[in-house]
């Protein structure tokens, strides 16, 4: 029998796939020693059972990620019959391949980790690079939540997708679909020391007098976003709409993208937040449906 077993940093998301699906969920007694590791108990022994575990890794990454290795190497050891991880948001993913000479790779260290505990599948949203997966042999399943995040602007008329990089142009690209105008995007350079950004349009799609969207993976300080928003506004766009699948939000990051002329900033719940208003429940629960 399947079971959802909602890890610490997704509890309520966890309950309300298990709904969808009619599943029973497993609650997990949590608590937080006070030098700050963290404890957890299964409220049922699950052996014979196959186990989904829901466990986001938003910030604090690190305890959740290792929450999440905690409960992955707990199931295993009660005897369940097979592990499926669902992170919505993947920590680390941006650290992807070798930037700088003798530097991590944080994602592919994650990744084998979860191949080492024994998992035989992992459900993600919109990874950052899904070549990384090329490095583990279990299976994984990226789910694009774009087009679900660009409903939410469906009713604007007239409207550009716009990505602030290359590696989001995919991104515009299927929000255009669903939002029925063109697509266009910056090109961006990141000083990997200063963080300093640059950023230059490539294509030639006319913003003035249209409304556009910007559609980006992650926002974390806001420095694309507000960027690109700004860029944008000065050649004229009617109006700017901040979207993305991953609101990290850190620092003033959400100040910093409405002063730059975003009228909202709209996330999926992959990371709670106060911008996260559209969810990827259904789309996780149908996953789980259709694998199950
Ligand atoms: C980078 O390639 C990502 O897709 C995002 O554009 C980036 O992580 C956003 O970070 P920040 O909000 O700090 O500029």
């Amino acid at each position: 029998m399947l079971i959802i077993v909602p890890g610490p940093a997704s509890v309520k998301m966890g309950e309300k796939i298990a709904e969808i699906l009619n599943l029973e969920t497993i609650n997990v007694e949590f608590k937080v020693f006070p030098d700050g590791e963290s404890y957890l108990r299964l409220k049922r022994d699950i052996k014979g059972e196959k186990a989904i575990i829901v466990q986001s890794t938003y910030p604090p990454q690190d305890t959740h990620l290792f929450q999440l290795y905690l409960l992955i190497d707990t199931v295993l050891r009660q005897g369940v019959k097979e592990v499926t991880v669902t992170v919505p948001y993947l920590a680390y993913s941006r650290q992807d391949k070798i930037f700088r000479p003798n530097e991590v790779v944080s994602v592919v260290t994650i990744l084998r980790i979860l191949e080492k505990l024994g998992v035989a599948r992992l459900i993600t949203v919109n990874i950052h690079e899904s070549k990384v997966f090329q490095n583990v042999s279990f299976s994984c399943i990226n789910l694009s939540a774009t087009r679900i995040l660009a409903e939410y602007f469906k009713s604007l008329n007239d409207v550009v997708a716009f990505a602030p990089d290359v590696k989001a142009k995919r991104m515009a690209e299927e929000a255009s679909q669903v939002l029925g105008g063109p697509y266009g995007w910056f090109r961006k350079e990141r000083d990997r020391v200063t963080g300093e950004i640059t950023m230059n349009q490539d294509g030639d799609v006319e913003v003035k007098n249209r409304e556009v969207v910007l559609f980006d993976d992650i926002i974390s300080t806001g420095a694309t976003t507000a960027k690109a928003v700004k860029i944008l506004k000065d050649r004229g766009a009617s109006h700017v709409y901040a979207a993305c699948i991953h609101a990290l939000l850190r620092e003033d990051a959400y100040k910093k993208i409405i002063e730059s002329g975003a009228e909202v900033v709209v996330a999926t719940d992959t990371t709670p937040s106060e911008v996260s208003k559209v969810s990827v429940v259904p789309l996780i629960a149908q996953t789980l449906k259709n694998i199950s």
